[in-house]
């Protein structure tokens, strides 16, 4: 029987998995084994600190139900899920490079940044102009823009899915086990791809950290921030689907976020207004803000070719 030295370990494993059917995950799970091998070597990982690791990991599971999904968070807070979504960018990127000379004129796509961990699926549709503001906190903003394909061509009927927290950080998902929605809507563009809806101004939050990914962060002496963002998919058959943020430029921890998700070209200004008519005539008793975005997609042909 041969004998396997340390070194040898990682080659052993991989070719066990000689017979493995799936091209794709035998790829992946080689490059896992590799570097998760050379990873304990280069840190002479003791067994205490694996049964930690162990032990973290477990804990990080039990904490994860249908509305607390703390993978995601370690996920994000690791800058794994931005690396992910990076990567997804640049294929949309190079397709736009590539494409064809007649179709020429092309802009960059709007950039994509994390899920997070508070998308609820099944968010009311509403009709454009609506105001998602119910009974939530904060300030009321105005949001408006057009979604156009990177050659500025209108996209009619694209769904956007928002969601954000409350005027003090907090999401509808947090408030307790029979917390109802609160601050989330699906619309559609109209015609000329244009979008309009009433929500608040976001603030900055903290990530939840009173589970095992906030001991994380203690350790690292990291704070669990994110700068105040309002959260948006798009959607639309024939398109890449966008999952991005609109960040308020005004906010604090813009240059820490603890997830890594802020990229400069989703940094909007939100301008205030004095109380009265507001640009869809509506009359506000209170000062408001107004935001405008426009949001440029891929076409889903030219993605799946890149
Ligand atoms: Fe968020």
């Amino acid at each position: 029987m041969a004998q396997l030295e340390a070194n040898d370990l990682a080659q052993a494993v991989i070719d066990r998995m000689a017979d493995s059917p799936n091209p794709r995950f035998k790829e992946v799970m080689t490059a896992l084994v590799k570097h998760a091998h050379a990873f304990v070597q280069e840190v002479e990982l003791t067994g205490e600190e694996w049964m930690n690791a162990i032990q973290f990991l477990t804990a990080t599971g039990k904490m994860c139900d249908d509305k607390r999904q703390e993978f995601i968070l370690l996920s994000d807070t690791l800058g794994i899920s931005m690396l992910v979504v990076a990567i997804e960018q640049a294929k949309g990127m190079k397709a736009q490079r590539t494409g064809s000379p007649q179709q020429g004129g092309a802009t960059p796509a709007t950039e994509a940044t994390v899920q997070g961990p508070f998308f609820w699926e099944g968010a009311p549709e509403l009709p454009l102009g609506s105001d998602l503001r119910g009974s939530a906190p904060g300030e009321p903003s105005f949001y408006s823009g057009v979604v156009t394909d990177v050659r500025g061509k209108p996209v009619p009927g694209c769904l956007l899915e928002v969601w954000s927290g409350d005027g003090d950080g907090i999401y509808d998902m947090q408030r307790g086990d029979d917390a109802e929605m609160m601050l989330r809507a699906r619309l559609r563009t109209d015609a000329e791809g244009r979008y309009h809806f009433w929500s608040i101004k976001p603030t900055f939050y903290p990530v939840p950290d009173d589970g095992p990914v906030g001991d994380m962060l203690r350790h690292m002496g990291r704070h669990p921030n994110r700068p105040g963002h309002i959260h948006l998919m798009l959607k639309h058959p024939g398109h890449q689907t966008l999952t991005t943020h609109l960040f308020v430029s005004d906010s604090p921890y813009l240059d820490s976020d603890a997830v890594f998700g802020v990229r400069n070209s989703l940094v909007v200004d939100f301008t205030r207004h004095p109380a009265g008519t507001a640009p869809d005539g509506r009359v506000l008793d209170k000062p408001y803000y107004t935001a405008r975005y426009d949001f440029r997609l891929v076409l889903a042909a030219e993605h799946a070719a890149a």
